[in-house]
């Protein structure tokens, strides 16, 4: 029995009820045997004697008056448990009533929680009202459509990541076939060509062992006043014979007096080092770069802006996505890369308080991309 009353919420519910209905009987009934002798005295005008006044008006008076009383007195108990009864029925209708009303949407979610245990994740309960109840299950909704990305997002990568490795992995298995047949030569070059492969793969792996720690922003930030146009000067110079070899200019414009910026130094270095080699790697030959850095606001802009192969406006909104890539084959061709780097980017400069963005008036007409960080005061 207590142990329905304990996992029942209807049944406590109606205990509450019937203590309230106890409490307020016994209030009753105690007043009524303090009170009512005297004021039944005072209403029939004391014709029960005065030296009763405020006792029994029955002791000591055996006349008609006290079995006046006594018929008073039991109609009036009568009266009160027919109260009692009716209270009481009215409680536990009450009861089933307000503990439908609560229990129902409780159950729901603790079915659609079961489902979504059972990795249902589309499981959604109804919202009515706006009580307590109906917050919690938005609240309910809100967590399950959380799951819902959280799920769709991990499908989703685990497909990028297949497919990424699959690419490297192919081309690394049908080199060693060809060995093996005798259709490929065991030259130097076919050997090149496998190792540039594995190569990749080990590159992709790393890529995606970073992009993983921060987007899962477990990754300290050393946050402290930092020079940009020095780390400017050092990124460019270390890029320096990377642009040479594809004959590349590489031009500084750094607005005169910068404050410095409050940031990381290795992962702004990381970030501006991402766009640079972005920037060489999509110019052609003979092509220019441009790095600038000047003020707005609270905050410094660092634009990389070059005169390569540009971005086609349909692409621009997606390429800091991962495993983004405008053209896949191309980038492929090119020993090109995965479509990491961006993201990484972009986590990094969100992490530091910054933006990041990228423009190009369309393909060939080469792109900028800037990024903010804070300026330290
Ligand atoms: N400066 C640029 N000019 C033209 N297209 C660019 C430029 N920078 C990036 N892109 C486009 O955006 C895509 C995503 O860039 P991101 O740096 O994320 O990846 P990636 O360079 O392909 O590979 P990696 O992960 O090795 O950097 C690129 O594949 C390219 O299509
Ligand atoms: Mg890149």
């Amino acid at each position: 029995m207590t142990d329905y009353f304990r996992r029942h919420l209807g049944a406590k519910l109606f205990l509450s009820h019937l203590a309230i209905i106890l409490v307020g009987m016994t209030v009753l009934t105690i007043a009524s045997q303090i009170i009512l002798p005297s004021s039944f005295n005072r209403h029939m005008g004391g014709m029960m004697g005065n030296g009763m006044g405020m006792g029994n008006p029955g002791f000591g008076y055996a006349g008609p008056m006290s079995q006046v009383y006594h018929d008073f007195r039991a109609s009036f108990n009568e009266a009160l448990i027919y109260a009692t009864i009716a209270a009481v029925s009215v409680a536990l209708l009450l009861s089933v009533f307000f503990s439908r009303r609560v229990i129902a949407p409780v159950r729901a979610m603790t079915q659609a929680t079961q489902r979504i245990a059972e990795g249902r994740n589309d499981e959604r309960v109804n919202v009515s009202g706006e009580d307590e109840l109906a917050q919690l299950a938005l609240h309910f909704n809100q967590m399950a459509e959380k799951l819902d990305q959280i799920e769709s997002m991990r499908r989703q990568l685990i497909g990028d990541v297949s497919h990424e490795l699959r690419t490297p992995l192919t081309a690394i298995k049908g080199s060693m076939e060809g060995l093996m047949d005798g259709i490929l030569p065991a030259t130097a070059d076919t050997f090149q060509q496998i190792h540039t492969e594995a190569d990749r793969l080990n590159r992709l792996v790393d890529d995606l062992q970073e992009l993983s720690r921060v987007e899962a922003r477990s990754f300290n930030l050393d946050v402290r006043a930092v020079d940009i146009s020095a780390l400017i000067k050092t990124v460019t110079k270390r890029m320096a014979s990377h642009a040479e070899s594809k004959r590349i200019t590489l031009d500084l414009e750094l607005a005169a007096n910068l404050p410095h910026i409050l940031a990381d130094e290795d992962r702004a270095t990381q970030v501006l080092t991402n766009l640079l080699g972005n920037a060489l790697q999509y110019s052609p030959e003979n092509g220019r770069v441009t790095i600038s850095a000047r003020q707005a606001g609270n905050k410094i802009q660092i634009s990389v802006h070059d005169i390569g192969i540009g971005i086609p406006q349909e692409h621009l909104a997606h390429i800091f996505d991962r495993f983004y890539r405008v053209d896949k084959s191309r980038s492929r061709q090119s020993g090109g890369g995965s479509g990491i780097g961006l993201t990484i980017a972009r986590a990094l400069v969100e992490a530091q308080g910054g933006r990041i963005w990228a423009e190009s008036a369309g393909a060939e007409e080469g792109s900028t991309f800037t990024f903010t960080l804070p300026t330290a005061k």
